[in-house]
């Protein structure tokens, strides 16, 4: 029979520590949200049903994860763990196996998601639990003489004896609907904040003699909990590292590990290279033999096989044929298409550009809302005058071109294949197939002409 899960989400707290107007769980981790990482990882349950309990900036939270197909409860005041919870149980169903898990706690995976909830069953609870150095600030797990868990006890409330314990509650905990729902209720704030602790299910548990099972996670920044903008730096850093280590095992080298972000699905396949200081964003698809010079930020594209991407290159919404050379200082913005062994050099900037095979851009020119054709030549300081003021209109190169350095075209204008653009012309007007075109004053020198002398005072 399929287990039904219900996975609740405690996101109410306001985050005092990140000094931010930003509700805790909103600030992002390798680009999203970290709620969106929770909820990612819930997900990877198919049929979860996903309650998220909201309080500071809970319309803001609402909002921000609206996509989700998440319940929403709000929790007012935040009265503590259990009274967190306790405002998700109008939304539990009876039968289901319940998880809970915590926004600011983003990279919890689907392995230790998998393993709790089959750590429960009639008799017994899953309790996520690590051993840490330093265990300070942490509620502390009690055992007993057979070894078997009896209770947590809050630091705020421990014994200086059981402060050295170094057995943690990471918080994450799972157990059936019903039993959750039953206990809930029993749990008081007579501790030393006032709180409602749901911790003290565990205590309970084992009074109507269930036994706690104990999880433990496959690595601490796992369970790691994030309240100032440091601990979020170094679960970046954690979650980096992985996604730099799963790349490189499918075949592509890095630099430096350390130096290397992924802000979303980066699919690649083998033997690339990749320089240092690389951000990568949204969903990009490198090929094989790709080399990326240091300093690149790459989003939204597909990058075909065998090319090279040199220093300082930006590449936005954009498909880069097998073989093109690209920078370095190149700008490659939305919509361009460029074609097999293209070359766009330094300072170039494209835009809703589509280029043909072999054709080259190789310094310091604007080519938007433009269609080259193959092994078109455009000159230095090329620019397309796509805009009037008020519309965009399109140039067109046929095959073969060849643009003269410092030209404007204005558009909407084609230049036929084969054509030729004078150096320093100002189209205004199609140049015909295998026809020169210029358009420029006529050069007149001026003999026995004086240069300026400086004006005596
Ligand atoms: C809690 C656990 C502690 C555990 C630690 C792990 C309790 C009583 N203690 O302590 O055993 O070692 O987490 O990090 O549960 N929250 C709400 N509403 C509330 C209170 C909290 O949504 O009324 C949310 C917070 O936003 C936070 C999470 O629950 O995401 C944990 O709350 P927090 O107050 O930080 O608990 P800790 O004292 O860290
Ligand atoms: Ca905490």
């Amino acid at each position: 029979m399929p287990m039904i899960t219900d996975i609740i989400i405690l996101a109410a707290g306001k985050g005092t520590r990140m000094q931010s107007a930003l509700p805790k769980v909103l600030h992002p981790l390798a680009g999203q949200p970290m709620l969106a990482h929770v909820i990612a990882a819930a997900d990877s349950l198919t049929n979860a049903k996903k309650i998220i309990v909201t309080g500071h900036g809970a319309a803001q939270v609402e909002e921000a994860m609206a996509n989700t197909n998440s319940t929403f409860v709000q929790q007012t005041e935040q009265l503590g763990t259990a009274h967190a919870v306790q405002m998700a149980v109008p939304h539990l169903r009876e039968e289901a196996t319940v998880l809970i898990l915590y926004g600011d706690v983003p990279l919890i995976t689907p392995a230790t998601i998998a393993k709790m909830l089959s750590a429960v069953s009639d008799s017994t609870i899953g309790l996520l639990t690590i051993d840490l150095d330093d265990p300070m600030g942490y509620g502390r797990i009690l055992r007993n003489s057979q070894g078997k868990i009896e209770s947590i006890i809050e630091q705020k409330d421990a014994s200086p004896e059981q402060l050295k314990i170094t057995e943690i509650n990471t918080g994450v905990l799972a157990l059936g609907a019903r039993e959750l729902m039953s206990w809930l209720p029993l749990i008081n704030n007579s501790n030393a904040q006032g709180e409602y602790y749901l911790t003290d299910l565990i205590a309970l548990a084992r009074a109507h003699g269930y036994s706690i099972s104990s999880i433990n996670p496959s690595s601490a920044a796992e369970v790691e909990g994030v309240n100032n903008r440091v601990q979020l730096s170094h679960l970046e850093r954690a979650y980096q590292l992985q996604q730099a280590n799963t790349l490189m095992l499918s075949g592509t080298s890095l630099a430096d590990p350390s130096r290397f972000d992924q802000r979303g699905n980066l699919s690649a396949g083998t033997d690339n290279f990749i320089d240092v200081n690389c951000v990568f964003e949204g969903d990009v698809k490198i090929g094989s033999n790709v080399r990326i010079g240091p300093n690149c930020h790459i989003s939204h594209s597909i990058i075909g096989d065998g090319v090279e991407i040199k220093s300082n290159t930006v590449i936005e919404s954009s498909s880069i044929g097998n073989h093109a050379v690209l920078g370095p200082f190149a700008r490659i913005r939305p919509g361009t298409q460029l074609g097999q062994n293209t070359k766009v050099g330094n300072f170039v900037e494209t835009k809703k550009a589509v280029v043909g095979d072999g054709s080259k851009i190789n310094h310091l020119s604007y080519i938007g809302d433009a269609e080259l054709g193959e092994k078109v030549n455009v000159g230095a300081g090329t620019i397309t005058c796509n805009y009037d003021g008020v519309n965009k209109h399109k140039t067109n190169i046929g095959d073969g071109a060849f643009i003269g350095s410092n030209s404007t075209l204005v558009a909407p204008v084609t230049i036929g294949a084969q054509g030729f653009v004078g150096a320093g012309s100002t189209l205004t007007q199609n140049i015909p197939a295998h026809t020169l075109g210029v358009s420029r004053a006529k050069q007149r020198n001026i003999e026995g002409w004086k240069r300026p002398t400086k004006k005596e005072k």
